[in-house]
């Protein structure tokens, strides 16, 4: 309030002295005009009796001299006339005037002494007058003087009512100036404050108001959209220290993004990571005239992510979206994520060639079903090795800029595509430490061993320091297949290659997702139950139960055995026709290699085929949704499924059996999960099957949608606080921990 009444006042007075500056110059323009005005008047009935006055004195008629005065004594605003001798004795004088009029006015003096009319105001009596002196000669040596007064009391009203309308019109404006001033006040300034303090109160609270609330003309709406954000920060702070704390209690240590950030600040010294990977985590595609961001459904994607994010790092991956090359900078480089950047994303670029042959062809028809024992034949093209070579020394060239004028840089390769990325960068900065990891499984020597480069891809990965798996049973795989294929000491102790007196060890870290949220996702409103009845009325069928399953659309993860598993489940237990529906949210992958056209046909047909077998009017056994999903659209099945189907042939780690795990708050729903992944050998709770085995699938699902709440939740407890404590930052800090405890030994290295 007093805000506002200094404003208001501050207003007023600014206009009251502007007003009163004009008024003052108008007063005295018209004091000056109404001056004029009267000298011309009186000087003209001056000139008129000047004359007559003049005969009269020189003939001495003093009583008509007395009459004429007189006479025009009260004429026209005139108030009085007067005759005074050269001494200044009064000749005539108009009666009125003479009790009034003790002694000639000054100005005769001074209109005698210049022979010339002089006016001016003057108070005679109580009044105000205008008096006009004329000289007159009537003889050569005589000479009298005309005075003229005229009454000039109108002027000073006239100049009083200038001054009473001014006031007037500034008490009216004053009041106009201040209601306009309060209701502006009030419009946008109290309201808007009002508003925003309820809002910051309510942040305070925690409670987080939704930005769309705020109204884009609102004056403070930039302000309370900064505020909003600092508090959902804060409030992301307030529930991982809570977390912390509650964990601490516990006794329990929980990897956050926060502890991984501070551990890797003590471990890397200042120096940034350097992580290298063929699919980049955000890809920026053209749709029309817009270009759309979009994370891909990788695994390898999915656990990094939030790695870097946390150590704000470099990661160069090829830039293989239609529009990467209209968003980043001359170094090929931008900052993600794309709405709260945090590290540098630099993209390498390859020609059509380059990328058939590297990964189409090397990566995903040699190595890819090389590495998965999944039956499905490995090429191997001398052409595409040629391409895989060329394109492993791009990506060496890429990383080596990165690394120049970092002493000791810490480089972290990521998997089967950069084979002899290691060393190649070792070779030429042997100051580096370098990991790789290998995100896929590792087979038996004899089964890699088939591969004509074997060799040459061991050679490659022995560069590295460090070389990380998912699990031992893969760290055997590769020791044991380097034992064979190379000359080489093994120390089986501690799982370590040494070779021309470069050591390299091979360790596992199972590798995992971001639980807990960071920051907290909003707890779920909706029941699973609503939620399932929402999905499913979207898809057009009803039921009772709801299965899921999430992949790529690739032959290793037995979509094939799966869709038969429901199938034998429908047939061995028909109470269940009309009762159950599996939804596969399937990503279509690597679609230019033949295999992975047959395979999305053949899951098309195999739907096809069930859905015709036992589909109703309303209810369908199978549905196929075939398209990239995102996190966002996953989640409602994650959380609506009564189970999760994942059964992969052969598979490192699978990461959708750990994201359904985390996604389950109200501890329900039950994973049926492939013996053949990583993943089963943590999550123990699940309902191991063999995919291969229809029977046992078809066994696993009645199982699970038979199970007591109490034993789901039991189960998906357990599960989930595997995935807790071995989280992605734990696997982080783990591998990166173990990669600069690396003692650099700069010495030749032996050719293949
Ligand atoms: C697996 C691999 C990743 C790869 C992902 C998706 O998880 O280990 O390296 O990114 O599949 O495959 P894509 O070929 O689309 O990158």
């Amino acid at each position: 309030m007093r805000i506002t009444l200094r404003l208001v006042l501050s207003i007023v007075t600014v206009v009251a002295l502007i007003v009163l500056a004009f008024t003052l110059v108008q007063v005295h323009q018209e004091r000056q005009r109404q001056g004029m005005d009267l000298e011309r008047r009186a000087s003209l009935v001056a000139e008129s009796l000047g004359e007559t006055i003049e005969n009269l004195v020189e003939q001495g008629h003093s009583r008509r001299l007395q009459r004429i005065v007189e006479k025009f004594g009260n004429r026209e605003k005139l108030a009085g006339i007067a005759v005074y001798d050269v001494r200044g004795t009064p000749l005539a004088v108009t009666p009125s005037l003479a009790a009034r009029l003790s002694a000639p006015p000054k100005t005769v003096t001074e209109a005698m002494a210049t022979n010339k009319g002089v006016g001016s105001f003057m108070t005679v009596g109580q009044s105000q007058m205008y008096v006009f002196v004329l000289p007159l000669r009537p003889e050569q040596d005589v000479a009298v003087s005309l005075v003229l007064f005229h009454d000039a009391t109108y002027i000073q009203e006239r100049l009083w009512q200038i001054w009473k309308n001014t006031f007037i019109r500034l008490l009216i404006q004053a009041l106009l100036i201040s209601l306009t001033t309060l209701l502006i006040v009030r419009w946008t300034l109290i309201a808007p404050i009002a508003r925003m303090t309820e809002r910051i109160k309510r942040l305070r609270r925690g409670d987080l108001p939704d930005s769309s609330s705020l109204s884009r003309e609102d004056l403070l709406s930039p302000l309370a959209s900064e505020v909003t954000q600092m508090a959902e920060s804060l409030s992301a702070a307030r529930a991982a220290a809570e977390e912390e704390a509650r964990l601490r209690q516990a006794g329990d240590s929980l990897w956050t993004p926060e502890l991984l950030k501070e551990h890797l600040r003590a471990k890397l010294q200042g120096r940034s990571i350097i992580v290298v990977s063929n699919r980049e985590p955000y890809i920026h595609l053209r749709r029309g005239k817009r270009i759309e961001c979009v994370v891909p459904a990788s695994g390898l994607v999915t656990a990094l992510g939030p790695v870097l994010t946390a150590c704000e790092g470099t990661w160069i991956a090829h830039g293989s979206g239609d529009a990467d090359n209209q968003v980043v900078d001359h170094l090929s480089k931008l900052r993600v994520p794309p709405e709260e950047p945090r590290y540098t994303l630099k993209r390498v670029w390859l020609t059509k060639e380059e990328e058939a042959g590297y990964y189409y062809g090397f990566a995903n028809e040699g190595l890819w079903p090389l590495c998965h024992i999944a039956h499905t034949r490995p090429i191997f093209r001398t052409e595409d090795w040629g391409y895989y070579q060329l394109v492993n020394e791009k990506f060496a060239q890429a990383t080596l800029e990165e690394l120049e004028g970092v002493d000791e840089p810490s480089v972290l390769i990521q998997d089967y595509h950069f084979a002899l990325l290691p060393r190649l960068i070792k070779d030429k900065r042997p100051d580096a430490r370098v990991a790789i990891f290998w995100h896929i499984p590792w087979p038996n020597p004899e089964s890699f061993g088939i591969c004509p480069w074997q060799r040459e891809l061991l050679h490659g990965m022995l560069g590295a320091d460090l070389i990380g798996f998912h699990t031992q049973f893969h760290c055997n795989n590769f020791l044991d297949t380097v034992d064979r294929a190379l000359e080489s000491r093994i120390n089986w102790e501690r799982f370590e290659v040494r070779r021309a007196n470069h050591r390299t060890s091979v360790k596992p870290f199972p590798i995992s997702i971001a639980y807990p949220d960071y920051p907290p996702a909003p707890p779920t409103t909706q029941s699973a139950e609503d939620t399932k009845a929402l999905l499913l009325r979207d898809l057009g069928v009803t039921s009772k139960y709801l299965a899921v399953g999430v992949d790529r659309l690739d032959y290793t993860k037995g979509i094939l055995e799966r869709l038969r598993g429901v199938e034998r489940f429908l047939e061995k237990y028909p109470e269940f026709q009309g009762q159950f529906t599996f939804v596969e949210l399937g990503a279509p992958s690597r679609t230019h290699i033949k295999q992975y056209q047959d395979l999305i046909s053949a899951v098309e047909a195999e739907s096809d085929r069930i859905n015709w077998r036992f589909q109703t009017r309303e209810w369908k056994p199978i549905i196929l949704l075939k398209k990239h999903h995102s996190h966002e659209e996953i989640r409602p099945f994650y959380q609506a499924a009564d189970l999760c189907l994942v059964t992969s042939l052969h598979d490192g780690m699978n990461l959708v059996a750990k994201e359904f795990v985390s996604a389950r708050d109200d501890e329900q729903g039950v994973l049926i999960l492939s013996r053949f992944t990583g993943a089963a050998r943590e999550l123990r709770d699940a309902l191991i099957v063999n995919p291969y085995d229809i029977e046992h699938l078809a066994e696993a699902i009645r199982l699970a949608v038979e199970m007591p709440a109490e034993e789901q939740s039991l189960r998906m407890r357990m599960m989930r606080d595997t995935v807790r404590d071995r989280n992605i930052y734990r696997w982080a800090a783990d591998l990166i921990t173990e990669l600069v405890q690396v003692r650099i030994e700069a010495v030749p290295v032996p050719k293949a």
